[in-house]
């Protein structure tokens, strides 16, 4: 899923992890012994093996049947950190970009204790961010170029606009002999639009965690793992599903999903302009558009179509699936949602299926170049999104929020 940053919400988040990403700093700036674990990660390995026992059977790969259809799944169990830190002990991992992902994946391969350097554009934002979380320039922070020079396995974590305005530069330093990673089979999947060809002689590889960068990062700390899709898209060496597993694992993934890069990149678009982001603030300002023309007060249309989705039902969705929560609903709403849900469905269905042919035939992939090409790209998303802030539904949803029990302020 893409990033999103609305004003103060990102704002936030992004204190909240600088701050913590200070703390980790300092930690690095400590001797390090490349043998034991860091600190962090040693706690987060200890729970995570503690949170493991509740899951029979979970190590390694595994064949799960998912209603009915067999699938593999691969789980962190099988790479313990001395085994990890083995495997990469002759790898540098390059990370390209320092934006949400480049920064939650460089700093949890990092805490396992694999060799990790950043390249990014000297004296730009990512640069002053990566310096902020303890890179050093000259020794683990680089230009890109440089950082591509001296990396093995080069984790390509720029924007997926600036990889392929960047490739005419990067490819030719792709020598044999050196893995290319990327978190999205965007770039090489639509190569007609992005013209990211890969050399043939070397491993093309994909982790895509199924989250923020943000949250890679926390599920990390927290001593849990993200779920990530892998997929292999060239492999010379004969290697190459069990690099891209092993830097799931060191980069913070807890189990990883067997996939394509085709797969992962149709899935990934097509899911986040839908219920993940864009059908969901369509659906939001739709419904609170019909009660607001009947007079309901901002008040009462956004606690009855956000603060009690976001606060109270959909949270039981992630728990136990959508029956459980309608079983915890009352008679009279569980009929009502019985009702509706399969008119919601059909209105619906060709919207997505219009949304999947776009995402497959290049449109959405062509849109995203254009915007996220523009030197202008980060003002101009800066506006759109403050004409959603300034939306009067979400300029309510501060006022509703500000009266949780646990609101803080500065979290607005
Ligand atoms: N974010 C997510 O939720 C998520 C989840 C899964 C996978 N992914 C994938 O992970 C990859 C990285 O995504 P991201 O969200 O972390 O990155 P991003 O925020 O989209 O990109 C930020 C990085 O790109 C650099 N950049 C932008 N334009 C550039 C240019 N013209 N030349 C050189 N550098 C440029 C920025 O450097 P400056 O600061 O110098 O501009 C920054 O380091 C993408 O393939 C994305 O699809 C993202």
């Amino acid at each position: 899923m893409a990033s999103f940053a609305s004003s103060s919400f990102s704002q936030a988040l992004r204190t909240a992890s600088r701050r913590s990403s200070r703390a980790v700093a300092n930690a690095a700036a400590r001797p390090v012994q490349r043998a034991s674990y860091s600190a962090l990660s040693r706690a987060a390995v200890a729970k995570s093996a503690a949170q493991r026992t509740h899951v029979k059977g979970a190590r390694g790969i595994k064949t799960l049947d998912f209603a009915g259809t067999r699938e593999v799944v691969f789980e962190r169990s099988d790479w313990p950190l001395a085994k990890l830190q083995d495997y990469f002990k002759n790898d540098t991992l390059a990370m390209i970009g320092y934006g949400s992902q480049g920064h939650g994946q460089g700093l949890n391969a990092r805490d396992n204790g694999l060799n990790v350097i950043v390249g990014v554009r000297e004296g730009g934002e990512s640069w002053k961010q990566a310096q902020e979380d303890g890179w050093v320039p000259g020794e683990t922070l680089f230009p890109i170029e440089e950082a591509i020079n001296r990396g093995t396995i080069i984790m390509n974590l720029l924007s997926d606009a600036a990889q392929s305005q960047t490739w005419p530069t990067i490819a030719p330093l792709i020598t044999k002999g050196k893995t290319l990673y990327f978190s999205h089979g965007f770039s090489v999947v639509f190569k007609e639009d992005t013209k990211v060809i890969p050399p043939p002689d070397v491993d093309v590889i994909l982790v895509a965690p199924k989250g923020s960068g943000r949250t890679v990062r926390t599920l990390f700390k927290e001593g849990r793992g993200i779920n990530s899709s892998v997929a292999v898209f060239q492999d010379v060496t004969g290697k190459a599903q069990e690099k891209a597993i092993a830097l799931g694992v060191g980069i913070g993934s807890g189990y990883m999903y067997e996939t394509t890069f085709e797969k992962e990149v149709y899935s990934d678009l097509y899911g986040e302009r839908g219920v993940l982001m864009g059908a969901i603030q369509g659906l939001f300002l739709a419904q609170y558009q019909v009660l607001r023309k009947n007079g309901h007060t901002p008040s009462e249309a956004f606690n009855e179509t956000v603060e009690e989705a976001t606060q109270s039902l959909y949270p039981l969705i992630g728990q136990k699936g959508m029956d459980y929560m309608y079983n915890a609903c009352s008679t009279t709403a569980r009929r009502g949602a019985l009702d509706w849900a399969p008119v919601f469905e059909k209105a619906n269905l060709p919207i997505f299926e219009q949304l999947y042919e776009s995402v497959k035939n290049g449109t959405e992939t062509r849109k995203s170049l254009e915007f996220n090409g523009r030197s202008t790209y980060r003002e101009d998303l800066a506006k759109e999104l403050a004409v959603i802030d300034n939306q009067e539904i979400w300029r309510a949803g501060k006022v509703v929020r500000s009266l949780r029990p646990d609101y803080k302020p500065e979290s607005e």
